[in-house]
């Protein structure tokens, strides 16, 4: 079982195109596909599942679909949250907060600190996220704390604390869906060591038996981390 999933959730526009729907169809239900993920996340013991709700290049979108995307992120926050404080899913928004508007800075502030108690699902939702900023922003603090460069140089271990999901292991299970074989500027250094698991299945359509097939998929594996097959000794 993966400890710690993360998925891109992409296809949402393509399901409401083959529909004849505006986009903001397919937005509105892959927040019905994020509910019954979250939930089937939650019973199979998952302890970390990381969504990607929206990237640092999303800004480039139409602005009436980044301001109904926008709209649509605060209103699940706020009909959902009660709901995962009550199923001890503690929440955690990731990602550049400085450019959302304080009504919903306030809402994302105020569920996180809700459900800051609770253990049994850690849910991240990146928004406003870029691997290549995390980086950078870990770099920054790094830096800033201890008042100049280090003169023989940073360790990886300098910097995990300061990555804005150092409170997680490194993703298992890395699933996209929709189709395109990328990362999109996700957990860029978190992924190194993730199995990958790419699907055609759109994001709406995508439901627990789907999940339950990348999971299997993922339990299929060996991870070797670099080592050999006979240095795992299960072959
Ligand atoms: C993913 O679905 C959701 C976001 C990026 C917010 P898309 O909106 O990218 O859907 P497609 O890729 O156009 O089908
Ligand atoms: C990636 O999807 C970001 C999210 C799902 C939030 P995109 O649809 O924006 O990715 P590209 O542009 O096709 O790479
Ligand atoms: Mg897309």
């Amino acid at each position: 079982m993966p400890r710690h999933i993360a998925i891109i959730m992409d296809g949402n526009g393509r399901w409401a195109k083959k529909r004849f729907l505006p986009r903001i169809a397919g937005h509105k239900r892959g927040v019905e596909t994020v509910r019954e993920v979250i939930k089937a996340c939650a019973e199979q013991g998952v302890h970390y599942l990381t969504l990607f709700a929206f990237s640092s290049e999303n800004w480039r979108r139409p602005e009436e679909e980044v301001s109904m995307l926008m709209d649509l992120f605060a209103l699940a926050l706020e009909r959902e949250v009660v709901k995962l404080h009550k199923n001890d899913v503690r929440l955690r928004v990731v990602g550049d907060l400085a450019r959302f508007g304080p009504k919903l800075v306030k809402l994302i502030h105020e569920s996180e600190h809700l459900t800051r108690g609770n253990a049994s699902l850690t849910l991240t939702i990146a928004a406003n996220y870029g691997g290549r900023w995390d980086i950078m922003q870990a770099m920054n603090k790094l830096v800033a704390q201890t008042g100049q460069p280090a003169e023989q140089g940073y360790s990886e271990a300098d910097l995990a604390p300061h990555l804005a999901m150092h409170y997680a292991p490194e993703p298992d299970l890395f699933i996209r869906t929709g189709g395109e074989q990328r990362i999109s500027n996700f957990l860029l250094w978190q992924l190194a060591y993730s199995e990958l698991y790419f699907t055609p299945t759109l994001w709406p359509d995508f439901d627990t038996a789907a999940l339950n097939q990348a999971i299997a998929s993922y339990s299929n594996r060996e991870r070797r981390f670099g080592r050999t097959s006979e240095q795992l000794g299960v072959r």
